[in-house]
């Protein structure tokens, strides 16, 4: 079969980065190009990828509507993975690839699992454009990753793992710490999507990958047993989690332009639906249609948590989002 032509957008990001990587080591199934905005076709990130022989198309995809499609043209699959906050940016994007006849479209998932209908705002806004997908009766494949191993672990007293993490100190335990949750290695993410793509049973399906379920408990205890240290947790409740909640969407609703304020109602949306519904399982994922990447590619063998933490504490970790501007 000759290689599928892939445009990726956000493959100087963490997801699109990790979807990059995973595609171009499969040289047999796809020719990979990336979807750059014009304010950043000359960013250093973009001019590496130049370098490395991936070519570029440069296209606002929120500006003239022909020229989206015109940047379409010859792909036949077209992945996105936009950060959180510029999901609404999509639906312009998908009037677009089915114009341009894309076999495939996946749009950003690449979340937990949660229910659409005022659970995640950030799943609400993502839900949007998959309706619009299904409208235009776009071929389509939804994936989600569960949380990062990246983003999942607790710092230590010693602040030997503080070079990683994305907060520190991060010691909170969520409404017990008993709800299992699925993960992900970022890492990981990119070999998943380039099996995804190239597998006709996922057209028009969700699917989800992970390589653990674990629990908070379970993770701290992981910790303390593999470094050796004792962790003090600060536990938060599920009434806290919730009063949380409702703040964070107040200040969204009285501060709409206000980026940080949008960053707490996902984060706390997050610690709702994973820990206190416990949204995040196989078993949820199952019942609202995913089909299981797990089982689908009995081949691939995921990073485990354990394995990740080994590297963490052996100073290996990359922090994410390093050259992210957050502004
Ligand atoms: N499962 C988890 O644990 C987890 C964790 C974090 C995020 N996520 C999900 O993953 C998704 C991707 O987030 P991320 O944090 O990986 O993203 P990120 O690192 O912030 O990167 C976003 C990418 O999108 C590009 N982009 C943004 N707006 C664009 C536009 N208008 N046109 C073209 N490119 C554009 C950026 O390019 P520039 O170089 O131009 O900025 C960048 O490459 C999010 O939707 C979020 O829901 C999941």
């Amino acid at each position: 079969m000759s290689p599928q032509r892939v445009l990726l957008l956000g493959a100087t990001g963490e997801t699109g980065g990790s979807i990059l990587e995973g595609l171009l080591e499969d040289t047999d199934s796809f020719i990979v190009e990336v979807l750059v905005r014009p304010s950043s076709a000359d960013k250093p990130q973009v001019q590496k990828l130049v370098e490395r022989g991936v070519k570029i198309r440069v296209v606002d995809i929120e500006g003239s509507a022909e020229a989206v499609v015109e940047n379409l043209a010859g792909i036949d699959v077209l992945i996105s993975a936009i950060d959180a906050m510029g999901q609404l940016a999509q639906l312009g994007l998908a009037t677009a690839a089915k114009k341009a006849g894309i076999k495939r479209f996946v749009p950003c998932a690449f979340t937990t699992v949660a229910p659409p209908g005022g659970v995640m705002g950030l799943r609400d806004s993502k839900e949007e454009v998959y309706q619009h997908i299904r409208r235009l009766y776009l071929p389509y494949t939804i994936i989600d990753v569960g949380y990062w191993h990246q983003i999942s672990f607790p710092t230590l007293p010693s602040g030997r793992v503080d070079y990683a993490a994305f907060a520190t100190p991060s010691v909170d335990i969520h409404a017990g710490g008993t709800a299992p949750t699925m993960l992900t290695d970022l890492r990981d993410i990119g070999p998943f999507v380039a099996r995804i793509i190239k597998d006709p049973r996922t057209l028009n399906q969700s699917v989800v990958t992970y390589s653990d379920v674990l629990s908070e408990n379970d993770i701290f205890k992981l910790l303390e047993e593999m470094s050796g240290e004792t962790i003090q947790p600060k536990h938060v409740s599920a009434d806290e989690i919730i009063a949380a909640r409702v703040r964070a969407a107040a200040k969204v609703k009285a501060e709409p332009a206000n980026r940080m304020a949008h960053m707490m109602t996902f984060i706390t949306d997050y610690q709702y639906s994973k820990y206190v519904r416990g949204d995040n399982t196989p078993t949820y994922a199952a019942y609202l249609g995913y089909l299981d990447a797990r089982e689908l590619y009995p081949d691939f063998r995921p990073r485990s948590f354990k394995e990740y933490v080994g590297e963490l504490l052996e100073g290996k970790a990359v922090k994410p989002y390093q050259f992210k501007n957050w502004g």
